[in-house]
């Protein structure tokens, strides 16, 4: 009885000790895919300008991509700022949205966003994504709204040609 308690005790620890190290490691983990996936080729700032700013990294994009016929979308901010990025939303929501496309408001993203291809992204490197995007530093940044396909520009954009 004794043994099995000190036994509880040390696993306990163990695993005291081990939470914060799995943690670290799901945001080094997902450092890495928002790298090799490049979230910041579109979502940092000054990106498509020639002036990365990366103490901004991911705080979304001020061009947009047109797509005819379905309007001008602009990457978002993906810090977890309240206000103007993904401060609000739970970490599977972030999950949904990168593989399915789909909005916690249940709007469907446009293909702009390559959610398409991120579909098969397995379920532990999308926690470690989503984990990783919760950890950055929030950035106050509001993107340029989406424009229809027949409102005037709000800003500078992208043709995307579709085949
Ligand atoms: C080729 C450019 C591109 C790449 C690469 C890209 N995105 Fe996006 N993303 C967009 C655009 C454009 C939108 C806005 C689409 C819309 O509003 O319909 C968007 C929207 C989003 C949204 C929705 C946010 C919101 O507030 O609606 C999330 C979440 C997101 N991207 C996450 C990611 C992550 C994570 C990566 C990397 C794994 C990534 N994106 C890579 C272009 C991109």
């Amino acid at each position: 009885m004794k043994k099995s308690k000190a036994f509880i005790a040390s696993f306990a620890a163990m695993l005291m000790l081990a939470g914060p190290a799995f943690a670290q490691s799901q945001v080094k983990r997902g450092e890495y895919l928002a790298s090799i996936m490049d979230c910041g080729g579109c979502h940092t700032p000054g990106m498509f300008l020639g002036k990365p700013d990366f103490s901004r990294a991911l705080a979304g994009s001020e061009v947009g991509f047109q797509i005819p016929g379905l309007g001008i979308f602009y990457p978002a901010n993906l810090t977890p700022d309240t206000d103007t990025g993904l401060g609000a939303w739970t970490e599977q929501e972030i999950i949904t949205a990168v593989r399915t496309g789909t909005r916690p408001d249940g709007r469907i993203l446009s293909p702009a966003m390559p959610w398409r291809s991120y579909a098969a992204l397995n379920d532990a490197d999308a926690s470690a994504l989503a984990t990783y995007l919760k950890s950055i530093k929030p950035v106050s940044n509001k993107v340029t709204e989406i424009t229809g396909a027949s409102e005037k520009p709000k800003g500078p954009y992208f043709t995307i040609v579709q085949p």
